[in-house]
């Protein structure tokens, strides 16, 4: 049988008069002993569909388990709406029960709960209006990232995610083993024997895909990735998960502005994709949560981000004035105030960062001629901080072999990243985008937390 959502019961004007079926949730119900109203939700949509029930077909008896929460399928003609707010409703004819929901134990009776007690309960929040409205606008924008690369001819590539190598070099990975942890196999020097573990070797969960990516890229010419990524680093902050979501584009002969300019030109489409596709949704969580949502993303859209480099970042920073409490000078690594001062207060536009000092980059980056920084490039956003990182790659066997073995990286793990510059190397660049990031923005939420279904964090892995 064919299934109607309510979104399209709603959206669809040639369906008034007919007899329609509707299925969903029960938000609310409320009326008197004539006629009783249920707002009916399926999810489709933050707009409910009303169900009006003439009291003299119905009796109290049939209507009791129709409570907030309970699950319900009415059929009967959609007719044009009498009440504002909502274009048309459903005049209930017949209707069954899928499932009861007893109000004395369902959590999310009426409105108004917190985000933190909402976190509590995340195998329910999806049914709020808020978790809808941010699960629909993660979703459309998980459809924008493919369409765009798809049209601009890269292909997906799927990236391991259990890896042997540090892409990131932060040694922040969560070791993957079969190893009986109570017994484990011991050597001659009484270390671990790791030839006796899954793979014969250590492994752990991906911080990143670039390394594969690079691979793809030298072959292919342009791929993306967008896939989970892991990170054990113990960082409770609003602004990081132990298991996200990240997008990697990876692009032969692409240079440093190539890749800047790829960079600002996705966000700014994925946004845009928002801002046509989920206007509901927003304007919800605008009202709610955020009052300068919808004119925050269309200032991003409508506007160039400045460009400059880290030094010249510094010097800002310096000569602002302002005190922070992590202080900043030329070689430290910039923390999410300095970041944020630079976006929000200074030039009130989002801004690209390039040529950091290669000490607080990664291994696999660019060196440029003055031998202290790399062609690195952030992009940072208003509320968020970074929200892109990425570079153009050393595409050097010899200057990327001497920086593996001033870092110390194990050439065990590398010989095989190494050989797409010992064979038709050629320049090249990409950046991740951390995706939870991007939802972040474009729902004006505050707390990462709250826009993953599911959040990973130290300490937390229920559900
Ligand atoms: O800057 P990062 O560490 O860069 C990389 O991993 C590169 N391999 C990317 C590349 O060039 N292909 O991470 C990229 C982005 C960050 O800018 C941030 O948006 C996000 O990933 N990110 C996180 N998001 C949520 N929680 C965390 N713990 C994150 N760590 C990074
Ligand atoms: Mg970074």
């Amino acid at each position: 049988m064919k299934k109607t959502t309510i979104k399209q019961l709603l959206s669809t004007p040639e369906l008034i008069g007919t007899e329609v079926e509707a299925r969903g949730w029960v938000r609310t119900r409320r009326g008197n002993k004539h006629v009783q109203f249920v707002q009916l939700n399926d999810g489709s949509s933050i707009n409910n569909l009303q169900v009006v029930l003439d009291m003299s077909r119905f009796t109290d008896e049939q209507l009791k388990p129709v409570t907030t929460g309970s699950s319900i399928h009415v059929t009967g003609k959609l007719v044009e709406s009498q009440g504002k707010g909502q274009t048309c409703e459903i005049q209930a004819e017949s209707f069954g029960i899928y499932g009861t929901a007893d109000p004395e134990t369902y959590p999310l009776q009426k409105k108004g709960h917190t985000l933190e007690f909402l976190r509590e309960i995340a195998h329910l929040r999806p049914r709020t209006n808020t978790f809808g409205a941010v699960l629909r606008v993660r979703s459309a924008l998980a459809f924008a990232i493919h369409k765009f690369f798809q049209e601009k001819g890269f292909f997906y590539l799927n990236t391991p995610l259990i890896t042997a190598s540090d892409c990131e070099g932060a040694g922040a990975m969560f070791q993957v083993t079969t190893l009986d942890l109570n017994n484990l196999p011991k050597d001659e020097e009484g270390k671990v024997d790791y030839s006796k573990d899954f793979f014969a070797k250590p492994t752990a969960l991906t911080v990143s895909g670039q390394l594969e990516g690079e691979l793809g890229a030298t072959a292919l010419g342009q791929i993306y990735t967008f896939g989970p990524t892991f990170r054990a680093e113990n960082s409770n902050t609003p602004r990081h998960l132990s298991e996200f979501w990240m997008i990697e584009p990876e692009m032969a002969f692409y240079d440093i502005t190539d890749n800047m300019d790829l960079a600002e030109e996705f966000v700014k489409y994925c946004i845009n994709y928002a801002l046509e596709n989920c206007m509901d949704d927003i304007r919800f969580l605008e009202q709610m949560y955020d009052k300068g949502l919808v004119e925050r993303l269309r200032f991003v859209v409508d506007n160039d981000f400045v460009r400059l480099t880290y030094g010249e970042g510094v010097k800002i920073l310096e000569a602002s004035g302002k005190k922070f409490e992590f202080p900043v000078h030329w070689g430290t690594d910039l923390q999410s105030e300095h970041e944020r001062y630079l976006v929000e207060e200074h030039f009130k536009k989002p801004v690209i960062l390039t040529d950091y000092p290669k000490e607080i980059k990664a291994f696999y980056m660019k060196q440029n001629e003055d031998g202290k920084t790399v062609r690195a490039m952030d992009v940072l956003f208003p509320h968020i901080g970074e929200i892109i990182g990425g570079s153009e790659r050393e595409e050097s066997y010899d200057k990327l072999l001497a920086r593996i073995e001033e870092l110390n990286i194990p050439m065990k793990d590398m010989w095989w990243y190494l050989d797409t510059r010992r064979f038709g190397t050629v320049p090249h660049s990409g950046f991740g985008l951390g995706f939870e990031r991007l939802v972040l923005f474009v729902t004006g939420m505050t707390n990462i937390r709250d826009v993953i279904p599911f959040p990973r964090t130290p300490g937390k892995a229920e559900f």
